[in-house]
């Protein structure tokens, strides 16, 4: 709040991708009111309570039971992107073979090496062209299509991309069909959905993986929660704020910690055997770097689906 020769000037920062759609615009306008309150009637200072009634009143909606869908807002950030890699405009692709070779390795080890792979949430397909060569065929799916393009175009294996959103059960189904039983590689999608779409995202693996296959998952998990995350890659003093910006001008949602506990509640031990798990560290851009990435605390699994 600044005190100017005309008037308060009051500035508030927020970030839209942490608040419901029009919620934080109330709470100003409710705050306004009351300084105006204070202003023009003297007497509110000696007043107990400010007594907002409806005036000052933000209605929040309860959050919706159904998932959000978040289709649209991954395809506008896909939809903006016009580099990808090391120095390229998307936050977690830092093109790292040191990462990128501790997934192939996990994937020999656990992976079912006769049964096909799928990259679900794949992105620009940096994965997928990483483990194409291990198994018998190769697919890579996201919900956004601008996405699968890009992938196509920096791929020059045989890799199969389809448009696929993975919060639907049905939807991974009819893939499954064709498929039949995969290996299914996940990295950083789960932190993005909320518990609604994480439930679809569990049933669609089970879908996918079937008896025969394997689900590896690898997620930045932070242990105090998506403030955390912010403060280190994204806000506007975090290390990779200009790469952030365009996810929440896309409308994509915030990092939610997935971690043991959210294993344990979407994928519980009663049908899923964990095979591994543990911490990991997810390399992301560091604009301030040429040579290295920003290492971000992450936690992974690998599981196995426990016969019916
Ligand atoms: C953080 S990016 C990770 C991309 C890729 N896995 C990688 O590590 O390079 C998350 C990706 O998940 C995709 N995605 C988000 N929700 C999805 C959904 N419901 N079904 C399929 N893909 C989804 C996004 O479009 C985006 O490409």
């Amino acid at each position: 709040m600044f005190d100017e020769t005309d008037g308060l000037r009051v500035n508030w920062d927020f970030l839209p991708a942490l608040v419901p759609d029009g919620l934080f615009e109330a709470m100003f306008d409710a705050y306004a009111t009351v300084l105006h309150r204070l202003i023009d009637q003297p007497a509110t200072w000696d007043l107990e309570s400010l007594d907002l009634g409806g005036v000052g009143a933000v209605v929040v909606e309860a959050a919706p039971r159904a998932a959000r869908d978040t289709a649209p807002a991954w395809e506008r950030f896909w939809a903006g992107i016009e580099r990808t890699g090391s120095g390229g405009d998307v936050l977690w692709d830092a093109d790292s073979g040191d990462e990128l070779a501790w997934c192939v390795e996990q994937a020999a080890t656990h992976f079912n090496p006769d049964r096909p792979v799928i990259d679900v949430g794949c992105g620009n397909g940096r994965y997928v062209r990483a483990l194409a060569g291990l198994f018998p065929a190769a697919y890579g799916v996201d919900v956004s299509a601008s996405a699968i393009d890009r992938a196509i175009a920096e791929t020059t294996e045989k890799i199969t991309y389809a448009v696929v959103d993975a919060v639907q059960p049905a939807a991974a189904q009819e893939l499954a069909n064709e498929v039949g039983a995969a290996n299914v590689f996940v990295r950083g999608v789960l932190h993005v959905l909320d518990d609604a779409a994480r439930d679809g995202f569990a049933r669609s693996a089970a879908a996918l993986t079937g008896t025969d296959g394997v689900l590896f998952l690898m997620e930045p998990s932070y242990a105090e929660d998506s403030f955390g995350y912010l403060g280190f890659v994204g806000g506007v003093r975090g290390r990779a704020a200009a790469l952030v910006a365009p996810l929440e001008r896309a409308g994509v949602g915030h990092s939610i910690r997935f971690g043991d506990a959210e294993l344990d509640k979407f994928f519980p031990p009663s049908q899923w055997e964990r095979l591994a798990s543990g911490p990991v560290d997810l390399h992301a851009i560091d604009p301030d770097s040429d040579t290295s990435a920003l290492r971000l605390p992450g936690y992974h699994a690998i599981l196995r689906r426990r016969p019916a």
